[in-house]
């Protein structure tokens, strides 16, 4: 009986060590969840190798060809997934913004240009003494990113445009860029953008700049971008509406 006991008391310290070695932070798991790489300020220079030594399935993993009940994904598509921009099998949210051919032509994406440093614990700043300052609530991304490219196509502070693009796009032919070698040509600078490959694929089809300014808008409000002073034909009194906007781009988004 006293052996019994004693064997059990050792096994429990076994158990005991054993949870304690699995929750300090210098085993794998926990450790690269708390490695240093997720946090300001090495996540700030972080490159996409060093994140995909980890995390390589962001980009590996791929939607299910069908749905439990059978159904083929491609047969189950999303109303912008029947747009003419929209190409190829479906794929996942990484993957359409890192290794799509779309992706690929128009855009150069880090993951440190969505992913800017969250917190494994609360996702949230200041509920403690020791929480990250300065994460965003609860999400692992700054989602003013998205509004970049995923807001509704502004037409109000367009001059001469009257209506939403699919109403009024007849009476420009479709075209943007007639108006835009006039307007705002100081654009896309930013290294998450291929500013040529953009322009070029713009003057193929203007579907493919109403693809990043009202084609995908995930959101109900417009993004108010940088406006950058422009050479020619710049107006020189601002309108009312561009008071007060940003005319520089972050530091974050040139470096
Ligand atoms: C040493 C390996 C390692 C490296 C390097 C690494 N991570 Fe992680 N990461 C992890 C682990 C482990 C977790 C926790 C996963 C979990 O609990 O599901 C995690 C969690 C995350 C999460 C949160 C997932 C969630 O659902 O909460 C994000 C986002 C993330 N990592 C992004 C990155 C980015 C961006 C980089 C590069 C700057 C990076 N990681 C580098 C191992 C790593
Ligand atoms: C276009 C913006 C964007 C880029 C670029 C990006 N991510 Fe993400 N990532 C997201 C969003 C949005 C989520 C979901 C975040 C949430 O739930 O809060 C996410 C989630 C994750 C997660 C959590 C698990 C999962 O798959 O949902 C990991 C890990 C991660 N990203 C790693 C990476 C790595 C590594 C890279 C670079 C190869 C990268 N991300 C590039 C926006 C991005
Ligand atoms: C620089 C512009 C840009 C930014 C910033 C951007 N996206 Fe996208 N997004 C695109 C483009 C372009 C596509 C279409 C890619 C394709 O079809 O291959 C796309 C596609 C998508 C899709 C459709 C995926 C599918 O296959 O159904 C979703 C959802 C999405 N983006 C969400 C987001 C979110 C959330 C963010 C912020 C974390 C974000 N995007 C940031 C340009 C952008
Ligand atoms: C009739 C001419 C005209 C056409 C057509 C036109 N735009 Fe514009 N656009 C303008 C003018 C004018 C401005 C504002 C110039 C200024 O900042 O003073 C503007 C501003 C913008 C802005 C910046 C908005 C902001 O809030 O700063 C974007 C983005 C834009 N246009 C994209 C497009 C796209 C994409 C198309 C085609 C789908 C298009 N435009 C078609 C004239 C036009
Ligand atoms: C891959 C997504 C994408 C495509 C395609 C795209 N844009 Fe943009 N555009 C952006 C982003 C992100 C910004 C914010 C950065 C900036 O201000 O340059 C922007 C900004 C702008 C601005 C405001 C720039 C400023 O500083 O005054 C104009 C105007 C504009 N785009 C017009 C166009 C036109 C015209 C086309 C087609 C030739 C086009 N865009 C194609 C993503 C895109």
């Amino acid at each position: 009986m006293r052996q019994l006991k004693l064997i059990a008391i050792a096994a429990l310290c076994v158990l005991a060590w054993v949870s304690v070695a699995a929750d300090t932070p210098t085993s794998g798991y926990r450790s690269a969840t708390w490695d240093p790489i997720h946090f300001k300020p090495a996540i700030e220079t972080a490159t996409d190798e060093q994140c995909l030594t980890c995390h390589r399935e962001v980009l590996e993993r791929r939607p299910r060809p069908q749905t439990i009940s059978g159904e083929p994904s491609g047969e189950l598509l999303a109303w912008y997934q029947t747009l003419d921009g929209y190409q190829g099998e479906q794929d996942t949210f990484h993957r359409r913004h890192l290794v799509t051919p779309e992706a690929r032509r128009l855009m150069d994406f880090r993951c440190n240009t969505c992913h800017q440093g969250h917190d494994p614990k609360e996702e949230i700043s200041g509920s403690a003494d020791d929480t990250q300052p300065g994460i965003l609530s609860r999400r692992s991304v700054d989602p003013d990113i998205c509004l970049m490219c995923h807001g509704q196509f502004d037409w109000k502070v367009m001059a001469g445009v009257a209506g939403d693009w699919p109403e009024v796009r007849d009476q420009f032919k479709n075209d943007c860029v007639t108006c835009h070698q006039e307007y705002r040509t100081v654009r896309h600078q930013l290294n998450f953008l291929d500013a040529g490959e953009i322009e070029q694929a713009g003057k193929e089809s203007s579907d493919s700049c109403y693809g990043c300014h009202g084609g995908r808008a995930w959101y109900a409000k417009p993004y108010p971008y940088v406006r950058r002073p422009w050479l020619e034909r710049m107006p020189e009194v601002d309108p009312e509406w561009a008071r007060g906007r940003q005319t520089e781009y972050d530091e974050r988004f040139t470096r």
